[in-house]
């Protein structure tokens, strides 16, 4: 359904019109002086210079006109020409049950929906998950989400790094400390050699120690390096060591993103790109996009008016091994060829923008895509603890993704003896309410601010039950839940009673399009605000009202709907957020 301010651009656009004016000064927006009316248009201004006319005597021939409809109760003219508008509480109530009626709750619906692929998660195989892949995770899939909401077809691919060096480094490790392993064999066979089985823990211990070891020990660097090269050339016991390895971490992973309520619909890896990097040098070959240098292929993507250095991509390296860069173009043309997307959106690090520049330009220099298809980054910033600095554990290394959220959960549930439902629990209930919440404050204390942005994560901020916090919005919701309860459902609104009711009506009818700007902008955080004004509205009317106690019953049934209402596009936010909501706390 359309906004009500595109609505409300319709009808004053139409007067505009009618007065003799160009309709496409009838833009009407939310009003910036809430106290004063509801809603604004400032077409007159600039309809001043295209009709050579007062603003003001324009406004006034377009406001003779508005006030002939019911539907206002208020037409006013405001200094140079703006004109002032409010809706009667009977338009309010008509556009309220209208909004009520939608499936989609307001959300406009894309006029022409895109396919986008959303490249989102980005870990990395055989590396144990830490606080750096929660932002691109929980950013994403609040993005994923917000794209579907708005009516496009979002397709989610976590992209592991399952290719690289670190699996080299893993591999020899594995090689020094088991020697007599078959798949170190050169004559290993698949059909009948087996590698033994590993466990999450200590793929988690290798990683960091090979990681540590190959800053101090140069032959081991360069064997790394080798077993990365053979990995990637298909020799037979390292792709079934590397299997095994797979199998393992990418069990870690996923759960850890369940966990999360991170879903994609697609598991696929860098390595999952190799079988396209020959269809992809033959196209790079035939634009004549390669260049000889010190024995590498690069491609060159700087521009004339680049200000900034713009480095060429390494398409091959010396050795013949593929790099970053390629691994990526290859994904493009996979994507391209599986989703023909319109979009392909990457999230990670603002520290990568430099390479999908790169990356960017190349894909349209070789056509991977069309000039119609959008290739979109969003870098985000870090998350810093409260010295500024990136976030870390106590003993100064980098925060495992699990030890953040044991910690949130432990601190939730501290947080919840506040509350006297707690003891209604048995433990393990404790348990999945205090990680719901911990969850909860963890993600919207990262979504609520813009992605570009560092923030500092402070567990007791995001947790507290006032101020904009995920914990304060489950607990709106809870407290919604718990009146429903013990009152039958009401099915109609009747009237409005008090200006808290008529801003909470104003604010579910403005919500839609908060969610189109959200998404436009990349900034999920639209949505936290939205939802923090929606349940602080809520607050302050549950406090002015004792609902259930209410004797006047039509008085009774419109609070009722109205909470119903509220609860719903609460909901539809938190649900978008990816955040899980509680029944009770
Ligand atoms: N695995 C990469 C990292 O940890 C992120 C991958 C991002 N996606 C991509 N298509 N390059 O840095």
């Amino acid at each position: 359904m359309k906004t009500i301010t595109a609505r409300l651009t319709d009808i004053v656009a139409a007067a505009f019109e009618k007065a003799g004016y160009d309709p496409s000064l009838g833009t009407v927006t939310v009003s910036d002086r809430a106290d004063l009316c509801q809603f604004q248009c400032n077409g007159a201004l600039a309809g001043a210079k295209l009709h050579h006319k007062a603003p003001r005597a324009i406004a006034e021939d377009v406001a003779a006109l508005l006030r002939e409809d019911a539907q206002f109760s208020m037409v006013d003219i405001a200094g140079p020409g703006f004109i002032n508008l409010s809706l009667t509480d009977a338009a309010l109530l008509d556009a309220v049950r209208a909004l009520a009626a939608d499936e989609h709750l307001g959300v406009p619906q894309a006029e022409s929906p895109e396919t986008v692929v959303i490249d989102y998660g980005g870990p990395n195989v055989a590396k144990p998950l830490h606080i750096g892949h929660l932002r691109s995770a929980i950013i994403g899939e609040a993005l994923k989400r917000l794209t579907r909401v708005c009516g496009h077809k979002a397709i989610g691919d976590v992209h592991l790094g399952d290719w690289g060096t670190p699996m080299g480094l893993v591999i020899e490790e594995l090689h020094d400390r088991h020697p007599d392993w078959a798949c170190f064999s050169e004559d290993f066979d698949p059909a009948t050699d087996t590698v033994p089985a590993l466990d999450a823990a200590s793929l988690n211990e290798i990683y960091p120690f090979a990681s540590a070891r190959k800053k101090t020990d140069e032959a081991f660097r360069d064997r790394a390096h080798q077993a990365t090269f053979d990995l990637q050339n298909g020799k037979p016991g390292y792709i079934a060591l590397w299997k095994e390895i797979l199998k393992v971490s990418v069990g870690d992973i996923r759960a850890a993103y369940e966990k999360l309520n991170v879903e994609f619909e697609y598991w696929y890896g860098e390595s999952d790109a190799d079988r396209y990097v020959p269809a992809l040098m033959e196209i790079l070959e035939g634009r004549n996009l390669l260049r000889e240098s010190d024995g590498a292929e690069v491609i060159d993507v700087a521009r004339e008016e680049d200000t900034a250095p713009m480095p060429p991509i390494i398409a091959r390296k010396t050795d013949g091994s593929i790099t970053y860069e390629t691994t990526d173009l290859a994904t493009i043309l996979q994507r391209q060829q599986d989703f023909a997307p319109d979009r392909m959106l990457y999230l990670t690090d603002a520290r990568q923008s430099l390479h999908f520049e790169q990356v960017f330009r190349a894909a349209k220099l070789a056509g991977l895509v069309g000039e119609n298809v959008t290739l979109d980054f969003l870098g985000f910033g870090t998350m810093n603890g409260a010295d500024g600095k990136p976030y870390k554990t106590r003993d100064g290394g980098v925060m495992q993704l699990s030890d953040l959220l044991a910690t949130a959960t432990a601190a939730a549930y501290d947080k919840l003896r506040e509350s006297a439902y707690l003891n209604e629990l048995d433990d393990a209930e404790k348990q999945v309410l205090a990680q719901k919440v911990g969850i909860a404050a963890v993600k919207f204390g990262d979504l609520q601010n813009n992605p570009a942005r560092d923030y500092v994560f402070d567990l007791d901020k995001f947790l507290a039950f006032e101020g904009k916090t995920g914990t304060y919005l489950l607990y709106t919701v809870t407290r919604i839940n718990s009146v429903l309860k013990k009152a039958t459902a009401a099915d109609k609104i009747g009237g409005i009673y008090s200006d808290t009711e008529r801003d909470l009506v104003l604010k579910l009818l403005l919500s839609g399009e908060v969610f189109t700007r959200a998404l436009a902008e990349k900034a999920p955080s639209f949505l936290c605000d939205n939802a923090y004004q929606l349940a602080s509205l809520f607050s302050k009317f549950y406090h002015d009202n004792h609902v259930l106690g209410e004797e006047d019953a039509d008085k009774k049934q419109s609070w009722l709907w109205l909470m119903t209402l509220v609860r719903r596009m609460l909901l539809l936010h938190l649900d978008t957020l990816a955040i899980d909501a509680v029944e009770n706390m």
